[in-house]
């Protein structure tokens, strides 16, 4: 295995320098893809290069999936939960002493403000895996009580190898998401980060090495969906494969698990998800709330509250409201210190977005304000909100995936909560009530993965995370990820009982 040397110093737009190895990570070395491959990864605030950065074929794949089924079966799987748990929180307390570089790559990569990167995406990460380190001693079977002369038991083990393929729009959160409860149950791993952001998958890499984990056990792999992603998807040797992304390329995973082994998938996916504003509401809290919902991340978030529902008597005073709050948040420079919104990923999304927006104003919505790029470089859109829409038009349907809202009016539960199940989305929803009995009722009937009440986008490892209908299959988070990350096995002994 020939070892590069390909370590690269970044300079970041703080002055400060990063530096960071740009090869695929195989069995704990940063080697140069098998065809010797790279390709660019882009600054989204500028549209510039940042570097290149290796590329993984499906050759490349085949490699690291041998050094995750070697280190499984060598080694991994004699590693006790104890020190499994030991070696996960080393590795969080590699993060808590490299936060301030972690969050400066995420940001020079993916474009979010640098100062919500320090204080969301990376703590984010250090919890998830801190929680789901402490499962790692606890994962146990059960006894079952049957007939006479027989003692059962089940036994909750791993699969083996887990493949795990992210997007960018929080590229080291999702690592936490997939890589926690995989390592805590014991499983080893391919990783393939998103083309677009491969910088702090690759810094997470050389902390894995640090952190002292058997060689094999993380593999980290920068590369394309339709190569690297597909290898990973059709892998005979990989047991389960974690995904999230588009609902497209989702079932396209689920397909090539059908064409392959069976291997286990759960599908984290798109979503258009309402926001239901009672007249009872807290309305200075709700507006603020509802501003994070669609705002946050640049509207680049699976659970966005891209409807916005608003009880007749209050809408008029809640669009000026909400209007007002979406003009004062600062856009720009990721790096500046007061900047909420940053630049769109990529031109690519930049150009799907406007053409929602040029959708929206064709279909009849009106264009509160926005809908135009801001500044002279890089990928970013003004926020945008509509108006005067209905379910059946296209931005009420389709994922945006961007900073674009549509509010409209409703009088009463029944018909706001048949508006809300008007897409084929469920992933998550949202109300603001002051009524119990109502924030309850209405929960209940919501279908929709995650439920907030007089909340919007708050993030907890500790709780199920998934999607109802087209927005996914299998839940991340709690002990329902552990579930997701183990199989189970039953034992039958016979204690004297003869045929
Ligand atoms: P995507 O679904 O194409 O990409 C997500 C990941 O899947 C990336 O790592 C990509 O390389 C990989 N991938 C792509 N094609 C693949 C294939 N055939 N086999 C295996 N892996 C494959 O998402 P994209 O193009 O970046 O964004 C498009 C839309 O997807 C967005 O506008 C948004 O609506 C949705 N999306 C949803 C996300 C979520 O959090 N649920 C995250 C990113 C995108
Ligand atoms: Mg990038």
């Amino acid at each position: 295995m020939s070892s590069s040397n390909n370590e690269q110093t970044l300079t970041l737009p703080t002055g400060k320098t990063v530096k960071i190895n740009t090869c695929l990570f195989i069995n704990n070395e940063f080697v140069d893809g098998i065809d010797g491959k790279r390709f660019e990864t882009i600054n989204p605030a500028t549209g510039k290069v940042i570097t290149t950065v290796a590329e993984a074929l499906s050759n490349d794949v085949d490699k690291a999936v041998d050094a995750a089924y070697e280190a499984y079966n060598k080694v991994w799987k004699n590693v006790s939960g104890t020190e499994r748990n030991k070696l996960m929180n080393k590795l969080c307390d590699l993060m808590e002493r490299d936060l301030e570089e972690m969050a400066a790559l995420e940001s020079l990569d993916n474009g979010k403000a640098f100062s919500i990167a320090k204080f969301a995406d990376v703590p984010a990460t250090i919890k998830t895996f801190r929680y789901f380190a402490g499962f790692a001693d606890k994962i146990t079977g059960k006894i079952v009580e049957t007939d006479h002369d027989k003692f059962d038991y089940v036994l909750r083990e791993p699969f083996g190898v887990c493949g795990a393929i992210i997007p960018w729009n929080f590229p080291l959160l999702m690592i936490g998401m997939k890589l926690g409860p995989a390592l805590a149950c014991g499983n080893t791993i391919v990783l393939k980060s998103s083309e677009f952001t491969p910088l702090t998958a690759l810094k997470f890499a050389s902390l894995v090495k640090e952190a002292g984990f058997p060689k094999g056990v993380v593999n980290v792999l920068s590369g394309f969906g339709p190569t690297a992603g597909s290898a990973i998807a059709h892998h005979m040797k990989i047991s389960k494969v974690a995904f999230t992304g588009s609902t497209n390329v989702g079932k396209s995973i689920l397909k090539a698990s059908a064409d392959s082994n069976l291997k286990k998938v759960s599908l984290e996916l798109g979503g258009k998800s309402p926001n239901i504003i009672f007249a009872d509401a807290n309305l200075e809290e709700a507006v603020k709330w509802a501003h994070m919902g669609i705002f946050f991340n640049h509207g680049q978030i699976c659970v966005a509250g891209s409807r916005v529902y608003v009880q007749d008597s209050i809408y008029d005073e809640f669009l000026n409201k909400f209007k007002s709050y979406a003009e004062s948040i600062k856009v720009g420079d990721p790096f500046k210190e007061d900047t909420y919104q940053g630049p769109q990923i990529s031109k690519i999304q930049y150009d799907r977005i406007m053409s929602y927006i040029e959708s929206g104003k064709n279909e009849g919505a009106k264009l509160l304000i926005g809908g135009e790029r801001h500044g002279e470089e890089g990928y970013f859109i003004k926020p945008t909100i509509f108006t005067d829409v209905n379910e059946n038009m296209t931005i009420m349907q389709e994922e945006i995936f961007g900073p674009v809202v549509a509010i409209s009016k409703f009088s009463t539960a029944e018909e706001v909560i048949e508006k809300a199940h008007l897409t084929k989305y469920g992933l998550a929803a949202a109300v603001f009530t002051q009524d119990i009995t109502r924030a309850l009722k209405i929960s209940n009937e919501l279908q929709a993965g995650t439920v907030w009440v007089n909340c919007y986008n708050i993030y907890e490892p500790a709780v199920a995370f998934g999607g109802y209908r087209e927005s996914g299959i299998g839940r991340e988070g709690g002990k329902y990820a552990i579930n997701e990350y183990t199989q189970l096995k039953s034992v039958q002994i016979n204690l004297g009982r003869s045929l």
